[in-house]
């Protein structure tokens, strides 16, 4: 960088500390025009903000109740009203909830005793931030030994600012250890980095080289004007999905525009238009800080963003997240219930609304709505929560709400909870509608209860699969007459809408490579395909795609339309990573037919999906990726007999292939092929002849999400 270093006051109350005095050396031999203010002169001597560019607090010491900077905050809010920077470094970060930047103060400050490489894990999203010009890497590592101070965000997020970078410790990422905030004050920028930037210990000479660039870097950006709030507006989320433009990103499927998603939540189809909403982290592709994302769409397959529709609330009973939940329809108004963590505790909470787009909601002021779990019920603790007790799935019937509430019974399994309201505020507990018999240390998250009908579906997630059960509710309890899998691969914690007189349900399809690799990515997290349940004349679980689905076939793709394969030999198809197949085989007298999907001409990746006489289905991911952070594991899944042949939709879309087979059985699996060719598709009878005897292909639409400003229906959130 050529500019010339910004002209630097170095704030410090009483006297300075080694630590500091090691700072302002620093700052000297980097040939930044800096000077040592003392607060007590700020206000007599230097009001005029023109006098230094960057104001910088390197606090080494904790922060007692006495802030130095609130006696000052006038001086300094007019130096950022000036376009001046601040840079609060160590423990500096705590002072701006002090300084009315910041509603939500770090909820970590202490003394980190590091060993080994540490510092800031910078965010994808913020790769051209110019505090990072100079770096190369997302890792930078600053400190590697000595005791150091720190601030930093752990459980919550700020109200306003946006987080840079998380931390890494040696190899270890640490997504939830938020240390780089920045954020506008109008034409000022203030940047908290409670990470280990610390001058006074030797570290080892690359660590100090990328110490010294961060600095530097992190006081010039102060004064730099840069767009980097937390993207609230629908430009900001659609320049979100630019700037997270992994070649893996599913172009069918719905992603988040960057950052984190896991369950759907909320599905409900309003004015016309289907509402999806998802946990959502704002902060980065990990779990934590959960807030509601928000998407619409028209036609069920193309979706705008909209802004974030629930975020915590610092003081509230979900300060740590707005866990998952469902929508209804309470006699004209929206109506959701969802799940409020606070320390090792969560309960249900509601919000309503009158926004006819869904976009603004406000939290009942009596929450939460049940207070406690049932204490007849020995309710599983667990390190995390005290009872393990959320999600919620709501019906009416017989003139009342009910609703069941996902648990784990200490000495039984998962169970579903029943409770029964007049108004959806005021809920009796009526008993466990369906106890598992998994074992202890199960827990039911997010059980929905779906009318099919002529039959009841009841579906939880066990952290390994999704069951159901199919039956009847008999009073409060649930008769199980047929159960199994909803899906046999990465699909979890699945929500439905009723839409008429179908069910339509999507599931979250998690990712399948190391959290590093999430972590560079920038997003993580896709949603299923639509899917259409309900029950044949047999009284078994039907699930085939959405018709709608059919809208996103770009073009049809030439095969033959039908096919006889000979042993071991095998049949190009097409290729494209975004194709939807669609065949019917019987095996003759092979042992199995292979698909193979996004394969490289040399074989050197290929995702097989195998057919076997054993009445298997597979999916062989073996060899997917030459990236080792990817899954190498198998999925598979029972093809009874009475499924033959068999009628495959097979839909390719990146890193997502996700398989219906006999609209019956499903299994999505997660794969991140490396090369750009690896995108071959094929067909291979293995140990005797095979036929197909349809076979259709398209190549599909790969940009199904969209956050364009004209079909934004919602304005932004105003600020906490
Ligand atoms: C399922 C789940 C739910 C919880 C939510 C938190 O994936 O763990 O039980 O409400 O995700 O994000």
């Amino acid at each position: 960088m050529d500019a010339s270093p910004p002209r630097v006051g170095f704030l410090y109350a009483g006297e300075l500390t080694a630590e500091q005095h090691a700072a302002l050396a620093w700052l000297k031999d980097e040939s930044f025009d800096a000077e040592a203010v003392a607060f007590d002169d700020l206000d007599a001597d230097h009001g005029d903000a023109d006098e230094w560019e960057v104001l910088w607090w390197h606090r080494d010491a904790p922060l007692g109740t006495e802030n130095p900077l609130v006696a000052v905050a006038a001086t300094v809010e007019s130096h950022l009203a000036e376009g001046g920077g601040l840079l609060l470094t160590l423990r500096g970060m705590v002072a701006v909830a002090a300084l009315d930047v910041e509603s939500v103060a770090p909820d970590a400050t202490g003394v980190d005793s590091v060993t080994e490489p540490t510092g800031p894990l910078w965010r994808r999203l913020y790769d051209d931030h110019p505090a990072v010009a100079d770096l190369d890497e997302r890792r930078l590592p600053v400190c590697d030994r000595g005791a150091v101070p720190f601030a930093r965000y752990e459980t919550v997020l700020p109200a306003r600012g946006e987080v840079l970078a998380a931390t890494v410790r040696g190899e270890q990422d640490i997504p939830h250890e938020m240390t780089v905030v920045s954020w506008d004050e109008g034409p000022g920028t203030v940047i908290g980095a409670g990470a280990r930037l610390a001058f006074d210990e030797p570290v080892a000479d690359e660590v100090a080289a990328t110490r010294n660039a961060l600095t530097a870097g992190l006081l010039r950006a102060t004064t730099t004007e840069t767009d980097h709030a937390r993207p609230k507006t629908a430009a900001g989320l659609h320049a979100m999905r630019e700037t997270v433009d992994d070649p893996a990103r599913p172009g069918c499927h719905f992603t988040p525009p960057a950052n984190w998603l896991n369950d759907p939540n909320g599905l409900i189809r309003w004015n016309d238009r289907y509402h999806v909403f998802y946990q959502y982290n704002p902060a980065g592709p990990f779990h934590n800080t959960i807030h509601w994302g928000h998407a619409v769409s028209d036609d069920l397959v193309h979706w705008t963003d909209e802004p974030v529709a629930l975020a915590p609330s610092p003081d509230g009973p979900d300060r740590d997240g707005c866990w998952s939940g469902c929508a209804v329809d309470d006699d004209g108004t929206a109506t959701i219930l969802y799940t409020g963590g606070d320390g090792r505790t969560q309960l249900p909470c509601l919000a309503t609304t009158d926004d006819p787009n869904l976009c603004r909601w406000e939290k009942h002021g009596d929450n939460p709505v049940i207070e406690s779990p049932p204490d007849d019920l020995d309710i599983l603790e667990t390190e995390h929560w005290r009872a393990e007790f959320r999600d919620h799935s709501i019906w009416q019937a017989d003139g009342e709400w009910h609703q069941i509430i996902g648990t784990g019974l200490e000495d039984r399994g998962g169970a579903a909870l029943l409770y029964t309201s007049p108004d959806l505020r005021e809920w009796h507990y009526e008993g466990p509608l369906l106890v598992g018999d998994d074992g202890p240390g199960t827990v039911w998250e997010c059980p929905e209860l779906l009318d099919l009908g002529e039959k009841q579906l009841l579906h939880v997630s066990d952290y390994e699969n999704v069951a159901y059960f199919l039956g009847d509710v008999d009073g409060s309890s649930f008769d199980v007459q047929r159960r199994g899998l909803l899906d046999h691969g990465d699909f979890y914690a699945p929500q439905s809408l009723r839409d008429g007189d179908r069910t339509v349900m999507w599931g979250w399809l998690p990712e399948a490579r190391d959290l590093s690799a999430q972590w560079d990515a920038g997003w993580s997290g896709a949603l299923s395909l639509p899917r259409v349940l309900s029950t044949d004349s047999d009284g078994r679980l039907r699930q085939q795609p959405a018709p709608e689905v059919e809208a996103l076939r770009e073009r049809s793709l030439p095969t033959p339309d039908a096919l006889t394969l000979a042993a071991d030999e095998r049949e190009r198809l097409t290729d494209g990573d975004a194709l939807e197949l669609q065949l019917e085989v019987a095996l003759d007298d092979a042992d199995a037919v292979e698909l193979t999907v996004l394969a490289a001409p040399d074989g050197t990746e290929t995702t097989t999906l195998r057919y076997t006489s054993g009445g298997e289905l597979v999916l062989d991911r073996t060899n997917a990726s030459e990236d080792h952070r990817a899954t190498a594991d198998t999925r598979r899944m029972a093809v009874p007999p009475y499924d033959e042949p068999l009628s495959l939709r097979v839909f390719v879309d990146r890193s997502v292939v996700e398989v219906f087979a006999n609209e019956r059985h499903c299994l999505t699996g997660r794969v991140y092929p490396t090369r750009e060719d690896s995108t071959g598709a094929s067909l291979c009878a293995t140990g005797g002849r095979a036929t197909v005897e349809r076979l259709d292909c398209w190549a599909m639409e790969t940009d199904v999400a969209r956050s364009e400003e004209p079909s934004f229906a919602c304005a932004p959130l105003p600020e906490p």
